[in-house]
This record gives C-alpha cells, sequence and structure tokens, in this order.
C-alpha cells in the first residue's frame, strides 16, 4: 500500500476517516487502546476473579483465551474499523454495502453501544471506589493498620450509600467531560504519561510484595496450574474476562481503529496492546497475592480484594502514604480512560443516529448510565439481597452489580466477539481482509484460521456448556 490514503476500501471512505483526524502515529493508537483495555479490568478484577477461581489453572485458560480469542478477535474489529472509516454502527453499514452483506451485521455493534453502556454503569461505581481511596491514604489513614481495620474501612465505604453515590458522580463527570469535548484531545498525551507512571507504581508494590516472604507462595498460586481446581464456569469466567479485558466485544476496537491510518500494521499493533495488558494484569497478580498470603487474607474473598490487600502493603511500606496516594490515583486515571471509551460508542451512535450534538449525546447518556450505577450502589448495601433474576439457577445469589457483571462479561461481549468473528472470518472477502492486514501469508492463514474455526466454536462451546 503506498501511502496512507490509498486503500481499496474505497477513495470517499477515506475522506471521511481523513476529515474526521487520523491518530497521529502507530504509538497515538496503541496509547489510546492500552487505555482503553489497561484499568479496572486488570488491576481490580483480574486479581480477584483469579483468586475465585483458584489460581494457576485458571490464569493458563485465561492466557490461552487471550491468545487465541481476544488477538484474532481485536485484529478483526480494528480492521473493522478502519476499512469503515466510521463510529462502530456506521462502520459495520458502509462494509454491509460495499460487500454486499445484510445490513441488520450492524446490529453486531448495536450489541456493543447497550454493553459498554451496562460496563459503565457499575465500572463507574468502582472507580468511585479508587477515588475515595485517594483520600484515604493520603490523609494516612492506613498507616500501619492492621488487615481487620482495613478490611473494616472497606466495609465502611460499601455500606455508605451517600458516599458511593459521590465518588460514583465525581468519576462519571470526569467521564462525561472528556466525552463531551472529543476523546483524541488530551487522550494521547494523558496516556502516554499515566500509563509509564502506572506501571512504574506496580513495580514498587511487586518490589515490595518480595519482601513479605510470601513471594514465591504466589508465583506457584498464579502459575502451577492446578487442573482439579478448575470449573466450567471459571472456563467462562476466564473467556468473557479476555474480552473484558481488551476491551472487545463492544465495537471500541472498532471506534480507535477508525482512526488509525492505512500503513500502519493491524497485527504487530493488536499484539502490541495485548502484551501491555497481559503484563499489567500479571503484574497486580504479582503484587496482590504476596499480601494476600503473608496476612492470612483468603484469595477468594471477592470485588474487595484489592481494597484490601493493597492498602495493607502502602500502610506497611515506607513512604506508604505518599505511593499509596499515587496508586490510587494512577487507579483512577487507568479507570478513566477505560471509562471514557465504554461511552464513547454510544455517544458517536446517538449523534449519528439520532442527530444530537455531542454535548447533548454526553448528557443524555451519561446521566442514564448515571441513574443505572444508582442500582449497583444499592445492591452493595441496602438490596444486598436483591436477586432480581434468583429464580433462575445460574443467577441464585446475584445482587444487580453481579448480574450486570454477569451478562456483560459473560454474555454480551463473547456473544459480540463471536459474532465479529463469525463476520470478518466467513462474510468479508478474503480480498479484503488481505488489504487491510497486509502481512506475510503464513501468519495471515494462521490467523485466518483461528478465526474463522477455532474461535467461534471454542466461544459457541463454553457459551453451550454454561448455559445448558
Ligand atoms: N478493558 C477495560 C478494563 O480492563 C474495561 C473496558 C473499557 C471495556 N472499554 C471496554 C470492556 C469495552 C469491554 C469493552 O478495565
Amino acid at each position: 500500500m503506498s501511502n496512507a490514503y490509498s486503500s481499496a476500501a474505497g477513495g470517499a471512505m477515506d475522506k471521511a476517516a481523513a476529515a474526521r483526524g487520523l491518530w497521529s502515529s502507530r504509538l497515538a493508537f496503541i496509547l489510546a487502546a492500552t487505555g482503553s483495555a489497561v484499568g479496572l479490568g486488570n488491576i481490580w478484577k483480574f486479581p480477584y476473579i483469579t483468586g475465585e477461581n483458584g489460581g494457576g489453572a485458571f490464569v493458563l485458560v485465561y492466557l490461552l483465551c487471550i491468545a487465541a480469542v481476544g488477538l484474532p478477535i481485536m485484529m478483526a474489529e480494528v480492521l473493522i474499523g478502519r476499512r469503515g472509516g466510521h463510529s462502530p454502527v456506521n462502520s459495520m453499514r458502509a462494509i454491509t454495502n460495499q460487500e454486499g452483506l445484510k445490513p441488520a451485521w450492524r446490529w453486531v455493534a448495536g450489541i456493543g453501544v447497550l454493553a459498554g453502556f451496562l460496563i459503565l454503569s457499575f465500572y463507574s461505581v468502582i472507580g468511585g471506589w479508587a477515588i475515595s481511596y485517594v483520600g484515604t491514604a493520603a490523609t494516612g489513614q492506613l498507616a500501619g493498620q492492621s488487615a481487620e481495620s482495613i478490611g473494616a474501612i472497606f466495609s465502611g465505604l460499601l455500606g455508605d450509600p451517600i458516599k458511593l453515590l459521590l465518588w460514583h458522580t465525581v468519576f462519571m463527570a470526569l467521564v462525561m467531560i472528556v466525552v463531551a469535548r472529543g476523546v483524541r484531545s488530551g487522550l494521547e498525551r494523558a496516556v502516554s504519561i499515566l500509563m509509564p507512571a502506572l506501571f512504574v507504581l506496580l513495580l514498587i508494590v511487586v518490589g515490595y510484595a518480595m519482601t513479605t516472604g510470601h513471594f514465591g507462595q504466589a508465583v506457584s498460586f498464579l502459575f502451577q496450574p492446578d487442573f482439579s481446581k478448575l470449573t466450567t464456569s471459571g472456563v467462562l469466567v476466564a473467556l468473557g474476562h479476555a474480552f473484558f479485558t481488551l476491551s472487545l466485544g463492544m465495537g471500541i476496537m472498532m471506534a480507535y481503529g477508525s482512526y488509525l491510518p492505512k500503513n500502519i500494521s493491524i497485527a504487530k499493533t493488536s499484539v502490541a496492546v495485548s502484551l501491555m495488558d497481559t503484563v499489567v494484569a500479571l503484574l497486580a497478580g504479582l503484587a496482590i497475592f504476596p499480601i494476600v498470603f503473608a496476612n492470612g487474607l483468603e484469595p477468594g474473598a471477592g470485588p474487595g480484594l484489592i481494597f484490601q490487600t493493597l492498602p495493607l502493603a502502602f500502610g506497611q511500606m515506607p513512604m506508604g502514604s505518599l505511593f499509596g496516594t499515587l496508586f490510587f490515583v494512577l487507579l483512577i486515571f487507568a479507570a478513566w480512560t477505560s471509562g471514557i471509551s465504554l461511552l464513547e460508542p454510544l455517544v458517536e451512535w446517538l449523534e449519528e443516529q439520532k442527530g444530537m450534538n455531542r454535548t447533548l449525546s454526553t448528557l443524555g447518556a451519561g446521566i442514564a448510565c448515571w441513574l443505572l450505577g444508582i442500582a449497583s450502589i444499592l445492591s452493595l448495601n441496602l438490596w444486598s439481597d436483591v436477586a432480581p433474576l434468583g429464580m433462575f439457577a445460574m443467577f441464585e445469589g446475584k445482587t444487580i452489580f453481579d448480574l450486570l457483571d454477569f451478562l456483560t462479561a459473560n454474555i454480551l461481549l463473547p456473544l459480540g466477539g463471536l459474532l465479529v468473528a463469525v463476520f470478518v472470518g466467513w462474510f468479508l472477502s478474503r480480498k479484503a481482509l488481505e488489504e487491510e492486514l497486509s502481512m506475510s501469508p503464513a501468519v495471515f492463514t494462521a490467523w485466518y484460521r483461528v478465526l474463522r474455526y477455532f474461535t467461534p466454536v471454542a466461544v459457541a462451546i463454553v457459551f453451550i456448556y454454561n448455559l445448558v
């Protein structure tokens, strides 16, 4: 391909993309995509689901899902976005037109818009926890505390709906401000400074974790598979989390891919983003589990795990209040750049479909999401016994918060990803794919086979196993 705008995807569409502005470089796309991918999923969710699912075997399945399901689908999503050159729904529409396929395919991106909305509603509540902990760490409340009092601080927060609402509101407002102004201004710069900083801080905590005397135990917990601890639902959780952590299955990689210049390799950038995401998750695991074991805590403690372990570490290490404050500030930023990418597809859709302007669509989408978030807040305290779909065995005992998490990560995202894999693997012309991917024939064939045969079958099997 000779230059950035001469692909066979059609000159008109490329001009549209040019008018919307492209990422300034390959690095900029990597940064934005990494900003979306690296978030609470890596630092909050990965350790706690690993703890709940017994460690090593779960981690192994998760890594397999990243490599054999997540990566091929990420490439497929970026490809759709770059070829379509619009918001996810309209990129799908453009491609179906161009390839003579049924317009109904665009609803694949529609599922994504819904998933993003549902995820952000509870994601923002957890982002609020991180905001709350900035204050807790900065005022020295963690210094020298025992595991019990750290636990009490956390239960105190969960039991206080007003405080949770306040921080949830602050988080949603942060997300809405950036989305209303247009995602690309500022995002590149923010991510390029904050991601490396978060990385360094994680390394510091891992360094501290090595001094606890339980590092070896944590390493074997994370990397020595014990398959007797792996359940079929654990496999579903690992698969769902591969989608969640890579921000797949809802079209955000399509949205960001639409700004990717034509001369940049989709495969290499996708590998880079997946690798960075995985490294951050594994580092979080290495930071947290030594602390869990050193303090006799429960690895399966659930969603509160990092808020009950990391504060202990910050309470004990030198300059812990400073590092703790910094850590939670960076966690907020990681969550922020992800939160932005959860709202963006819905806002783009409202703009393009309903003809609303950016401010109005951001306000509408953001406020609706904020309202739904209140249900998750209440399910942590006043409604902790309410299980709306509890009459179905698979949803037994799941609160609203648990349900939203389960429905999105374990059902909507894999379903979206499955449809993307089928669409790109079976419906797009091979010529279109070769044009977009322009990689060596051997690698292309490997990707194509995995996407056509392995990915959809794997997702379908895991699904059927768990639903039946
Ligand atoms: N990947 C983010 C995380 O790990 C969450 C996220 C952002 C996401 N955008 C997404 C998940 C789109 C699914 C789809 O925290």
